[in-house]
């Protein structure tokens, strides 16, 4: 279908809203005048309000996989115990990350499309009394699974060796409730792709007091990440390297809309679409590929039928209806594909993509 915009429906990047285009294209100003101050302050305190956190936030210019590194490269040294629950391909990659650094690695691998279990958790923690960091993905977006922060917080915080707990909300961050603060969470990422609603090109990462006693004594190699010289140069709203002003001339817009309309409502519209989604999918006969209460409020799964090729789906889905999804990950490639309904989504969007399964279903 040529010519009209597409239905971009993966998660991330995600669409952006008419007045973000407009405010990404406009003149470069310099990175170390009063312009790109005042917009770096505004952006960082509207992503803290996001974050729900007092902590150190920072800009990098990158793309989330440099933030997951930075949080690996800053607080630890080689042959430090690391524990990573991963519940899918992203999880797996914060652990490679660790690996190369040559991190001692526990790696504790949940089935794909469901989430960390509790149990397992409390084992594995009790086994490991001298783990120096917790690594856990909020949102795993290549299944579609959301992991109960929650409820595994109390678990991190408890332990005799007091790890750091870090928190990949790459995919979550500003469309789900994730209290940094208020779940003891010392490290968590984002990128301005996923819920921000702006362009691919930034990470962030906010680091608690606690972190920062462990960089001290962190010996793992750094320099673009070393998140020293980000707080130095963040005392005076700059970045230590030239930063992706076209990008955040994009974010500060988005934030200012998303700060107007409150975190609540977009917390809430977020559960909204995920459960109207689901409901319509179900109505149509396709099968799910995560219970409801494990089911990420940003992107839904659904199970590839029977004898359905799904390159061939989902190209028919992007020529013919004009719909783009996205195919699974890592261990779900050739199971299912994946909805995402992450920053700017209405009803109507949705209602396309279910009309254009179910048509295309049909014709296959
Ligand atoms: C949960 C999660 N972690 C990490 C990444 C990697 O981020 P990026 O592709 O921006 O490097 C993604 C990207 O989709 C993600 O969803």
């Amino acid at each position: 279908m040529k010519g009209k915009t597409p239905n971009l429906r993966i998660p991330g990047p995600t669409p952006l809203s008419p007045d973000v285009i407009k405010a990404s294209s406009r003149q470069m100003i310099s990175h170390r005048g009063r312009e790109y101050e005042e917009m770096q302050k505004r952006v960082t305190g509207n992503l803290l309000y996001f974050f729900q956190t007092k902590n150190d936030l920072f800009l990098l210019t990158s793309s989330g996989m440099g933030g997951l590194e930075a949080a690996v490269v800053n607080f630890f040294s080689p042959s430090d115990k690391l524990i990573f629950f991963t519940v899918g391909e992203f999880g797996n990659r914060w652990a490679e990350i660790a690996k190369r650094y040559q991190a001692k690695l526990i790696r504790v691998k949940f089935p794909a499309g469901k989430s960390c279990e509790k149990e397992e958790v409390i084992r594995v923690l009790s086994e490991n009394k001298d783990a120096a960091g917790v690594f856990i993905t909020h949102n795993e977006t290549s299944s579609g699974v959301l992991n109960d922060v929650e409820a595994i917080s109390p678990l991190v915080r408890q332990h005799p060796n007091k790890p750091l707990f870090l928190v990949d909300s790459i995919s979550s961050m500003g469309a789900v409730n994730l209290p940094v603060d208020d779940w003891g969470i010392d490290v968590a990422v984002s990128a301005s792709q996923k819920a921000w609603m702006s362009p691919p090109g930034l990470s962030f990462i906010s680091v608690s007091a606690r972190a920062w006693e462990r960089y001290g004594k962190a010996l793992m190699p750094k320099y673009y990440f070393d998140l020293n010289m980000y707080r130095d140069f963040a005392a005076k709203n700059q970045t230590p390297a030239t930063p992706a002003v076209g990008v955040l001339f994009g974010l500060d817009c988005a934030l200012e809309n998303m700060r107007k309309t409150g975190r609540e409502k977009i917390f809430k519209k977020h559960l909204q679409m995920r459960d109207y989604l689901r409901a319509e999918l179900r109505k149509i006969g396709l099968q799910l590929f995560v219970s409801d209460s494990e089911a990420s409020p940003t992107v839904t799964s659904i199970v590839i039928p029977r004898d359905i090729d799904y390159h061939r789906w989902l190209e028919f889905l992007r020529e013919k209806y004009n719909v783009i999804l996205a195919g699974g990950m890592g261990e779900t490639k050739g199971r299912i594909i994946r909805v995402a309904h992450m920053g700017m989504v209405e009803k109507e969007n949705l209602n396309e993509v279910v009309d254009a399964l179910e048509k295309s279903l049909k014709k296959m």
